[in-house]
């Protein structure tokens, strides 16, 4: 695991669209896992302005993201097909881009099919992440065990807090999301993850300095080989590197 500490959000921005370039410009028909939520929204606004400077060429590239709300219909503005086509896929051309399907009433069959999609799509070569503020990455919440596949997931308690602020009351946010697993993630070949502010300080920790522990989801990427941290100041203040 490779930690880099940027001063601003805006280098950490730049600095992760600097790693989706590399990673396009090197294989044009890569195969992106992407990400919901606060964090990479700076990232896709870089990616789209090299893009329409004519940097850097989607017509290639599959994407996969990492989940979706069970239950949300496409059209509402918190979906996340919603979201990513607001930040990202409306304002580049990426050839095929896929979600996981969560108005499919057969889960399990939506997630095993979501598995074998990536797999004939040849695998994720670059997989983007968040970390709650729980530890979980997609929407693999802190567990006694690791859940490898994609799966239904029950949001708990302090995700559906965090979620909150996309919605106008607590009501109205989904309890439930299909994720890929923490196999799924595991196995595409580089992963970056993007953390920024204060408020992740505490689990960047415990990711990066802490055991390896399903309590804290994210701790696994320390048994990847391949992946780098883009921090802020902010989300490093508690590491003692
Ligand atoms: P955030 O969410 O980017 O909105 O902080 C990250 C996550 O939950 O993975």
């Amino acid at each position: 695991m490779i930690v880099h500490v940027f001063d601003t959000p805006a280098q950490v921005a730049r600095a992760a669209a600097a790693v989706f370039s590399a990673q396009i410009l090197k294989k044009p028909d890569s195969v992106l896992g992407l990400a919901t939520g606060g964090t990479p929204v700076d990232t896709y606004k870089e990616l789209i302005k090299l893009h329409q400077d004519g940097i850097l060429d989607f017509s290639q590239v599959t994407t996969f993201n990492l989940d979706e709300y069970e239950g949300l219909p496409t059209s509402h503005p918190e979906s996340y097909v919603a979201f990513m086509k607001r930040n990202l896929f409306d304002h580049v051309n990426i050839k095929q881009s896929r979600l996981p399907d969560g108005l499919n009433k057969d889960h399990q069959k939506e997630c095993a099919a979501y598995d074998e999609e990536i797999r004939q799509a040849g695998g994720v070569d670059l997989q983007l992440l968040g970390i709650g503020n729980n530890g979980h990455i997609g929407f693999n919440e802190p567990s006694d065990h690791f859940v490898y596949d994609t799966n239904l997931v029950d949001l708990t308690p302090s995700t559906i807090k965090a979620n909150r602020r996309f919605f106008d009351s607590e009501d109205q946010v989904p309890r439930k999301a299909l994720s890929m697993g923490i196999g799924t993630i595991m196995e595409a070949r580089s992963i970056l993850m993007i953390a920024l502010g204060e408020g992740k300080a505490e689990v960047v920790q415990k990711m990066v300095e802490g055991d390896i522990d399903p309590q804290v989801p994210a701790s696994i990427l320390r048994a990847h080989k391949d992946v780098t941290v883009l921090l802020d100041r902010a989300a490093a203040s508690k590491l003692s590197l």
